[in-house]
């Protein structure tokens, strides 16, 4: 028998060759009960409104397998790849603060674990049914802190969030979208400034620069927070005005490679935060439209999954097998596209880039962007 190799954990930015990574697993998902971050999220014409509980097995299973899939892909491109440890999710979390009656999953590595150079660390967290989901990345975030002497594994601070975390005005039964969009341009999001919150996903990694998306699910405390945590870094807060429901940056903002991003047309980057893009020469495009008109059934997130890709080095990309006009507009930049077939696991908490947190990339912290902006 061969021995494994030990564990070594570094990765600075989303493109660098992958050879390690985290990819999730729907086992014992649940739909989770209202709470007001979550009530935020769900759009008003969702068939996940007024259900909660264990979803259905046999989309579990469909979930599992493609999952699996998933990382067998990836394993034979010679990524290791390792898996979660689901725990009970029917378990209610009940903290001094606040109470509810079960959680949530652990599909999406990359929302709870951020990988910085040779640091894990794992996210405040913004909803209470997800306070407890860093456990089932212990026995794992374990195993590489016995086996990596450079390893870091660290924790944000667990925040109360009680009801002074979230926006009274969000808890209404009805809100247009027009009111949604009107409130996000202007940074109205339902949690507040009561204590740091950040959830892993709304950063994107660009060596020495990290780049965070202030939304629903990261506060500017959880932002400032991060920017004391890496004092080497340079932090910047970015905010995409069209996204009625701003959570995580992944269906957003997706950098390819050094010098190229793809924006979400309709959740344009302001002009007065693309300076520091432009003074240093990298170009953002428009990225190409979604395959679906709708998400799949009791799926959290939007059609633009589509660009929620995993880049395995600067010239391959994984896209969606289904994501026909991603795959395409993948293929006329030059790179090679690895299809994976994933949309009948999208609603246990997105893509590819979700479900997936790295472990070790190739390549060191590099300074991308020395022109800051004034
Ligand atoms: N919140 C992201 C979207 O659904 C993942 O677009």
């Amino acid at each position: 028998m061969h021995s494994i190799e030990p564990v070594r954990v570094s990765s600075w930015n989303e493109w660098d060759p992958l050879r390690h990574v985290i990819v999730g697993v729907a086992t014992g998902s649940h739909v989770p009960p209202p709470e007001p971050a979550v009530n935020a999220k769900v759009p008003e014409d969702s068939d996940m409104l007024g259900i909660h509980g264990i979803r259905p097995k046999e989309t579990i299973e469909k979930g599992n397998e493609l999952l699996d899939n998933f990382a067998d892909t990836l394993r034979h491109r010679g990524i290791r790849v390792d898996r979660p440890t689901p725990i009970d999710f029917s378990q209610p979390v009940q903290t001094p603060d606040f109470h509810t009656s079960s959680q949530f999953g652990c599909m999406p590595p990359r929302d709870v674990l951020l990988t910085v150079g040779s640091e894990i660390l794992e996210a405040t967290m913004s909803y209470r049914c997800r306070w407890f989901e860093y456990l089932c990345y212990r026995p794992l975030l374990q195993r590489f802190w016995e086996d990596d002497p450079e390893f870091r594994h660290e924790a944000a601070p667990k925040p109360r969030l009680t009801d002074r975390d979230y926006r009274k005005d969000y808890l209404a039964d009805s809100i247009s979208e027009e009111q949604r969009l009107e409130w996000t341009a202007r940074k109205h999001f339902v949690t507040t400034e009561e204590e740091p919150l950040f959830d892993a996903a709304d950063v994107l990694r660009f060596g020495r620069d990290l780049v965070v998306q202030h939304g629903f699910t990261t506060n500017l405390k959880g932002i400032e927070w991060l920017r004391r945590h890496f004092p080497d870094h340079r932090v910047h807060a970015v905010n995409f005005p069209g996204d009625p429901y701003p959570i995580h940056i992944d269906a957003t903002f997706t950098p390819l490679r050094p010098g190229l991003i793809l924006n979400n047309p309709k959740r344009r980057l302001p002009d007065e935060q693309r300076k520091i893009f432009e003074r240093n020469n990298w170009e953002i495009i428009d990225a190409a439209p979604p395959a679906h008109n709708q998400p799949p059934p009791l799926c959290y997130s939007s059609v633009w999954l589509s660009m929620n890709i995993l880049v395995l080095d600067p010239k391959t990309v994984c896209v969606e097998k289904s994501e026909v006009y991603q795959a395409e507009q993948i293929d006329r930049l030059g790179m090679e596209v690895v299809e994976v077939e994933l949309r009948d696991a999208y609603a246990f908490g997105g893509g590819l880039h979700c479900s997936t947190a790295d472990v070790l990339r190739e390549g060191d912290c590099e300074d991308y962007f020395p022109v800051q902006p004034d």
